[in-house]
């Protein structure tokens, strides 16, 4: 796998600092709420980040996860988002707090915002590890972000390149022509 990495965009020991720095920010943005929340995390991707983030969160919480399909395959681009399995519980009155790997094109994280507000949740709010700045729409609004990047295909730390490469421990670039 290592001869596949191009470059560390970010090392191990940032992650885990920035995402002490999350939790801290989620713990202090829902204070007395905290101890409703749920965390939902969208499948595959934001795994390996949410496991490290809700260790982090010295709260009662509860976890529900939904897995959603974009059908990317051995591409960089996006492709239409849908729920392939969606949440086992209602969301009705509690506080939700939604979380991702990455916010690209916000096709993904749009589609899951909107159905979700639609249960009626007591609040909704959104949690991504990377934003791609220059991309990402200025209408779709993250609470929590772990860090900006510019406008690379990373994997790593549970991002993928065509389902593989998310146990790389750090975000990293492939070396361009493992990228069809
Ligand atoms: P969006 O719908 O374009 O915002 O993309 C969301 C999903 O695409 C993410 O949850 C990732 O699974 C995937 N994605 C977007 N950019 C990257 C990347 O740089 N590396 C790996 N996966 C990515
Ligand atoms: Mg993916």
């Amino acid at each position: 796998m290592e001869a596949d990495i191009s470059r560390i965009l970010i090392p191990r020991e940032t992650i885990a600092r920035r995402v002490r720095e999350l939790a801290g920010e989620i713990a202090s943005t829902y204070g007395d709420e905290a101890s409703g929340l749920l965390l939902v995390p969208i499948l595959s991707g934001s795994l390996i980040f949410t496991a490290d983030l809700m260790r982090e969160l010295p709260f009662v919480m509860r976890i529900a996860v939904l897995s959603v399909s974009s059908y990317r395959g051995a591409s960089t681009q996006g492709g239409t988002p849908n729920i392939v399995q969606d949440l086992k519980l209602d969301i009705r009155g509690r506080h939700v707090l939604v979380v991702d790997d990455i916010l690209d094109t916000g096709n993904t994280l749009r589609m899951v915002m909107g159905k979700l507000a639609e249960r009626g949740p007591a609040s909704l709010r959104m949690c991504v590890l990377l934003r791609k700045k220059d991309k990402a729409p200025s209408d779709l609004k993250a609470d929590f972000v772990g860090f900006d990047i510019d406008d690379v295909f990373v994997v790593g730390y549970g991002l993928d390149y065509n389902d593989q490469y998310r146990n790389w421990p750090e975000i990293a670039v492939l070396k361009p022509e493992l990228y069809q």
